[in-house]
């Protein structure tokens, strides 16, 4: 299907699980920064609160409300097809996501998430990659603080460092912050299926061709005192990584031989002793059914950060470039992470999605690869900075 078909298509942008804590903001970022003549919907399972919530909306009366449910694959099939890029925030997505992106992928519609549960991504890839392809349809996942600073982070390093030479980027995270239930529900389910995951990982590995002629890696790292950015530097297992590495895989732009390295960036040394052990024991409880209960319970699904807490929160990624006898400093910056910030990430590239002129693509690809500059731009617009900080 040829994307520029599918202005017959009632909505341009979709909003899955506006009702929830991101969703929410993500709809009221939408409603106070989308350009006039938008066609868009907030979607859920509960009319009722998707009525509520569009009353509250600044414009709210020309924007349509879709009632759709995780568990009733029919009302994601009319999703997909009513709309040109669908945005959903409904997760743990290994729980609740599949459906949804089989839904995209068989109707051509752009399709954008906030998951960072690497066991998705690659049964995603697995499932719906080559379907994705056959129509068209762009699966971004990752939209938000989880991977969007880290991807095109190092996609703008990158682009200050000499073309056709090997390359290393190192990412240093800093932030201060809290986190919502969703956000904690999906960590606890993450932990809780590690071999889960790996098997994922390696069926992913089965079916992704080899990458000829060039490397891509991110290789763990290990704990150090970093003195380019004045830290402890704490090898950080996100699916941010990989992210960076896929984006290294798809353009050439990031040289014939490219490694990514992803740090937390902590000033003190017990805070970033503690840290681990927190992350551990967390880690170990998800394993025991009773644990996981009771831990699930101290956050319900909707709640999140106050107004208060979140204007206090923000975040820096320090990147490190080095290559071709040139080195380059970094910084993406902006305010709260988690919350905020994520929603405007999901917001704009929604936006970007439905109306830039982008590179051609389709199927599973990354934030930088299905938008690079177009995003770039629109995040530097909306306030989250991209900087050089220093270049030798
Ligand atoms: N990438 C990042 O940096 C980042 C940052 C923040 C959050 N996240 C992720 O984003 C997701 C949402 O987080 P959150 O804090 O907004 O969670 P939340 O408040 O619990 O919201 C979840 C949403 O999913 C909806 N939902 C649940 N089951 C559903 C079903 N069967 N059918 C339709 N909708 C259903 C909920 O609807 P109801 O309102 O009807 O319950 C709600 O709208 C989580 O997976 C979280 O990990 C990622």
């Amino acid at each position: 299907m040829n994307r520029l078909k599918r202005t017959d298509r009632p909505y341009d942008v979709v909003l899955f699980g506006a009702t929830g804590f991101v969703g929410t903001l993500t709809a009221e970022y939408l409603a106070a920064h989308a350009p006039d003549g938008l066609r868009w919907a907030i979607a859920g399972r509960s009319e009722a609160r998707l009525r509520e919530l569009r009353e509250r909306l600044p414009g709210g009366e020309s924007v349509a409300v879709l009632r759709a449910d995780a568990a009733d694959p029919a009302s994601l099939s009319e999703l997909a097809r009513r709309t040109r890029v669908l945005a959903t925030t409904v997760g743990p997505y290994v729980t609740y996501g599949e459906e949804l992106v089989a839904a995209c992928a068989d109707n051509g519609t752009d399709y954008l998430d906030l998951t960072g549960e690497p066991e998705f991504v690659d049964l995603v890839y697995v499932r719906h990659d080559a379907r994705a392809r056959e129509t068209g349809a762009r699966l971004v996942h990752a939209c938000g603080f989880d991977s969007v600073p880290h991807d095109l982070g190092a996609y703008f390093t990158v682009r200050q460092l000499p073309e056709g030479v090997p390359l290393s980027v190192d990412g240093f995270v800093r932030v201060d912050a809290a986190f919502s239930g969703g956000t904690f529900a999906s960590a606890l389910n993450q932990f809780a299926r590690p071999l889960r995951m790996r098997a994922a990982a390696r069926e992913r590995a089965r079916h992704e061709p080899r990458l000829m002629g060039r490397r891509a890696s991110a290789p763990a790292g290990a704990p150090r005192f970093a003195g380019e950015v004045g830290a402890w530097a704490l090898p950080l297992p996100t699916i941010d990584p990989q992210i960076v590495v896929r984006s290294a895989r798809a353009l050439e732009r990031y040289g014939p031989d490219f490694r990514y390295r992803h740090y937390a960036a902590v000033e003190r040394l017990p805070v970033a002793v503690g840290g681990v052990a927190a992350v551990g024991a967390l880690a170990a409880a998800a394993q025991v059914p009773p644990a996981r209960r009771w831990l699930s319970g101290r956050l319900q699904p909707g709640e999140g950060p106050s107004a208060e807490r979140r204007a206090r929160s923000w975040f820096s990624v320090r990147f490190v470039g080095e290559g071709g006898g040139r080195r380059v400093l970094t910084e993406v910056s902006g305010g709260d992470p988690g919350y905020g910030e994520t929603a405007k990430m999901f917001a704009e590239s929604a936006l970007c999605l439905a109306l830039d002129d982008l590179p051609p693509t389709a199927g599973q690809v990354t934030t930088a690869v299905a938008m690079g500059d177009a995003l770039l731009a629109r995040l530097n617009a909306a306030g989250i900075t991209f900087r050089v900080a220093a270049h030798r």
